[in-house]
């Protein structure tokens, strides 16, 4: 097939790479421009300790700059080194993380702190291999800890370069595939400068999403948000909140359960939830005294 379909019809005439070299280019000023006139100065960005960039990849991967930007510096005082967080408690990175949300990124990020000291000598891996076989860490944060932190040309997608790429190039088109716009992320990329080339690219699709009815939305790999309000994810949340903030040393389930949030939650459900935490290692139960581990 030589042109790029979606089930909905969308095409692009003679595929991705039969893109125009003006179009490209057009592309690359456009979101250079942006760059000069907008481009945000963020803390993450005037690092390139790979393990200060790791930390707010992983940080940015479900959460937004101005929430990160809450933690990040707050978060690498308590842990400046990957050693610090490798020697560090679950209660003490968790309690830490508190606000940021997705307690599991927190975890997977003090295990992959402790993967790095035991078997890389501390060091951050360089590889998208290596990376991704770390805790948490999948193919578009490998590649960004390799583009931000060792400045190798790596194509990846994350929210905004989405937003980005289906904005400028996939106009007309709905159920956009990710494959596609990996393409011209891949046609478009500054090889000799990869860092700044993405942070642009960044800024321009997040300008791009406040702007425009949030082209994502487009993307066959959209999916909505279930609310936080009353979910199974709130409930681990709360339940966490309470162990850490209320007694650390350890509660018994029918003290957790009359803790602010929880007061008058279902027995049952709560009980589940510590067994969830358990499973994961969030949490230990020693006799009936539940605490984080
Ligand atoms: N700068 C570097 N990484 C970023 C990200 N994931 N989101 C926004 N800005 C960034």
């Amino acid at each position: 097939m030589d042109s790029t379909t979606s089930d909905l019809g969308c095409t692009l005439a003679g595929g991705v790479s039969a893109l125009s070299p003006q179009t490209l280019i057009a592309f690359r000023l456009t979101v250079l421009a942006h760059y000069r006139e907008r481009g945000r100065d963020l803390p993450w960005r005037r690092t390139r300790d790979p393990y200060h960039v790791l930390v707010s990849e992983v940080m940015l991967q479900q959460t937004q700059v101005p929430r990160v930007l809450k933690k990040y510096d707050q978060f690498l005082a308590a842990f400046p080194t990957v050693l610090s967080l490798s020697g560090a408690t679950v209660a003490e990175v968790l309690g830490v993380w508190q606000g940021l949300g997705y307690n599991r990124r927190a975890l997977a990020l003090h295990r992959a702190a402790r993967t790095i000291v035991f078997e890389h000598l501390g060091v951050v891996p360089r590889s998208p291999v290596e990376l991704r076989s770390l805790p948490g860490i999948g193919t578009a944060t490998a590649a960004a800890v390799c583009v931000f932190a060792y400045d190798l040309p790596l194509p990846f997608i994350e929210t905004n370069i989405r937003s980005a790429v289906i904005h400028f190039f996939f106009q007309e088109c709905v159920a956009i595939c990710d494959t596609d716009v990996l393409s011209v992320v891949e046609l478009t990329l500054d090889r000799e400068n990869p860092r700044d080339w993405y942070y642009a690219l960044m800024d321009y699709g997040a300008w791009v999403k406040k702007t425009y009815t949030n082209p994502g939305r487009r993307s066959r790999h959209y999916a909505v948000q279930r609310p936080f309000s009353g979910s199974r994810r709130q409930l681990r949340a709360a339940v966490l909140r309470v162990l850490l903030s209320v007694s650390p040393s350890g509660m018994v389930l029918e003290d957790i359960r009359m803790a602010f949030p929880l007061a008058g939650r279902d027995s049952a459900e709560v009980q589940d939830v510590l067994q969830e935490l358990i499973n994961e290692g969030f949490l230990v139960c020693v006799g009936r005294l539940y605490r984080v581990s």
